[in-house]
């Protein structure tokens, strides 16, 4: 597995949140009231990728496998799961304060940190930070539930989508025919409140975790955790990430989390560096104890001549974070023809839009005639758009920004012979082919093999 140091790509992630905002994929929060600390709203084309990022998850996941069942648990819960879970008491970040800038930051991420003034007493220079000692800071959002504001009715906003699941393990082992090895997968909203949030989507304080819990028999955890490592891997690479951005770093004793017998982090080379992309721990029984200790409910697993509490395997990612990789990895800038051209390299799955109709010329009658049913046709099962504004070379550089594999444009030749052009956005490559048969072939297209990256 390469070590590169060096992201490999056109991308920063300035230029990818210019090209985010410029095309409709990420806004800033609360834009007209200047924003709102890390965190982001998303437009047309961001819901679509987000969209897309979690049906292949859910695909492979879920619908390409028999063993793994579906769940959408409350973001709100018992306020006495996050006791149980440990959140409650061990769910902290080691928090500093800079007496001179005033702004606090993660004791073990300093370098990472923000403090871009660091004041002096003199005017125009610049000193070093001068931090507090450390102290633990929970991350959980707190929140009451029903109308009175007291301790009785403290509620917290879950920090992780996996509590839900575990707490309604008896839900699902009793009314679902599932017996381990099985997963419950789900995807949601988790909240933290990061003490430095930050590099756009990297670290946010609200975002949509995709999570699976693999019950296992307890003797064949370390072999399933080695397991759903390489399939998570598989995934990223099968989506079109390149094979020299990611890594898989296994955690050491002083970095597991209090719930981990073992934790190895899928790492993607970021354009700010080597960072935590997913992340595939090996549980072992903690949770399902902890909850039957707190809850007085047994959660183990009862065969016909055997009994135990099963141990739990979790690959763990966010969407944003997923999202945000697919963009550095896609982002790609080159010359054409004398003139610049910033173009997404996405794989078509996860694309936005997978074809675009452009009629040639969008005020010729004939044409739009022959344009408007074929995309009207085509949108019924492909993300389509029609686009007949502007010139053609500024429609396909709009196409190329937003990462549309295909461009199918009507022309002269089409009002003839029933003939379009289909464009590849990667190669530039145009090929005529009857218009009757574009869906069939661009349906093929997104079934093929995506071409691998270096
Ligand atoms: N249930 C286990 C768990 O939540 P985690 O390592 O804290 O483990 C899992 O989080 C994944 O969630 C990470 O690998 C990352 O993809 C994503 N994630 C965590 N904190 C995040 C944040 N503040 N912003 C965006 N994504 C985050």
């Amino acid at each position: 597995m390469s070590e590169l140091q060096e992201f490999q790509g056109a991308a920063t992630i300035e230029k990818v949140a210019a090209l985010c905002r410029r095309r409709a994929f990420v806004f800033p929060s609360s834009d007209i009231y200047g924003g709102l600390g890390s965190s982001f709203d998303f437009g047309h084309y961001g819901v679509l990728l987000n969209d897309n990022v979690k049906a292949e998850w859910r695909r492979a996941i879920i619908q390409e496998r028999e063993d793994v069942v579906a769940l959408d648990s409350a973001i709100i819960l018992n306020p006495q799961v996050w006791v149980a879970s440990g959140h409650v008491a061990g769910f902290s970040d080691p928090l500093v304060d800079c007496r001179t800038c005033k702004l606090r930051f993660r004791a073990d991420k300093l370098e990472d940190s923000a403090c871009g003034r660091r004041p002096s007493k003199r005017p125009g220079e610049f000193a070093e930070c001068d931090l507090t000692d450390p102290r633990e800071f929970n991350l959980m959002f707190e929140t009451y539930v029903g109308p009175v504001r007291d301790s009785a009715s403290a509620a917290y906003l879950r920090p992780e989508t996996a509590q839900g699941i575990f707490v309604n393990f008896k839900n699902v082992t009793s009314s679902m025919r599932v017996k381990p090895p099985f997963g419950i997968a789900q995807i949601g909203k988790s909240f933290r409140n990061e003490i430095t949030p930050g590099n756009f989507l990297f670290r946010l304080r609200e975002f949509e975790q995709m999570e699976m819990e693999f019950f296992v028999p307890p003797a064949d955890a370390a072999d399933w955790h080695a397991y759903w490592i390489d399939a998570r891997r598989n995934w990223h690479l099968e989506l079109g990430l390149r094979p020299s951005h990611l890594r898989v770093r296994a955690h050491g004793p002083e970095e597991l989390s209090h719930y981990s017998s073992a934790t190895s982090d899928i790492e993607y080379l970021y354009p700010i560096g080597w960072q935590e992309l997913e992340g595939v721990a090996n549980r072992g029984d903690y949770d399902l104890r902890q909850h039957a200790e707190h809850s007085g409910t047994k959660l183990e697993w009862i065969g016909h001549d055997e009994r135990y509490v099963p141990h739990v395997i979790e690959p763990a990612i966010s969407v944003v974070r997923s999202t945000l990789a697919f963009l550095c990895d896609a982002y790609d800038e080159e010359e054409v023809a004398g003139r610049p051209r910033t173009v997404l390299r996405l794989h078509p799955r996860i694309a936005p839009v997978k074809v675009a109709v452009l009629p040639l010329i969008g005020k010729d009658a004939a044409m739009v005639e022959k344009a408007r049913p074929l995309y009207e046709e085509l949108r019924k099962s492909l993300a389509a758009e029609y686009d007949a504004d502007a010139a053609i070379g500024r429609r396909y550089r709009r196409q190329d920004e937003i990462g549309t594999p295909w461009a199918l444009t009507i022309d002269e030749q089409t009002l003839e012979d029933d003939t379009v052009t289909l464009r590849d956005r990667d190669t530039l490559q145009q090929e005529r082919i009857p218009i009757g048969g574009a869906r069939e072939l661009l349906l093929e297209k997104l079934d093929a093999p995506w071409r691998p990256r270096e």
